[in-house]
């Protein structure tokens, strides 16, 4: 369906929280490398509770690993600077969305190689700095699968 990448993770729960969203949403998760804890850590297996055979999780190396992985996919940088509301980019299946990693956001330079053409936002109030991530990876992915009609969801079988 789509492809959720972290770039970078540092926090467990929130992975573990994507693990859970990919599994109830038949998304696949991306892990790009260096992660900021370790796959077995107690935390991440709290959140991610038993849903870890249902999601699909892969782990890369470099950021360049795993975009040639995605290659023929489109590629969204979802940053507080992107250029586009989330909710107004009409998604496709198989479309692909690149978080920053959580004390940080996406670096500069992977923005500027997504380009600002592919990226969006999600609104917030005045002098709020950010969302945190793993309520952002929620949002993006629910507003594209919305889009999509659901598909593949327990209601529509
Ligand atoms: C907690 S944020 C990091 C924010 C970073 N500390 C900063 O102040 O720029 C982690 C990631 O969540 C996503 N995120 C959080 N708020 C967002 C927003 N309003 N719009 C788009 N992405 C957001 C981005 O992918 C971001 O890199």
């Amino acid at each position: 369906m789509f492809h959720l990448v972290l770039f970078e993770p540092q926090i467990p729960p929130n992975t573990g929280n994507a693990i859970r969203l990919c599994a109830n949403a038949g998304a696949t998760l991306h892990l790009v490398k260096p992660l900021g804890f370790s796959l077995d850590d107690k935390n991440l297996r709290r959140s991610g509770l038993d849903y870890h055979d249902l999601a699909a999780v892969k782990i890369h190396a470099s950021l360049d690993e795993c975009l040639s992985e995605l290659a023929g996919a489109r590629v969204f940088a979802v940053e507080t600077s992107g250029q586009y509301c989330y909710s107004d980019v009409e998604y496709r299946v198989g479309d692909a969305f690149l978080f920053g990693p959580e004390t940080r956001g996406l670096p500069d330079a992977v923005q500027r190689r997504i380009g600002s053409e592919n990226s969006m936002f999600i609104p917030m109030r005045p002098r709020c700095r950010s969302i945190n991530l793993s309520n952002a990876l929620a949002l993006v992915t629910y507003e594209a699968w919305r889009q999509l009609g659901f598909i593949g969801s327990h209601r529509m079988l």
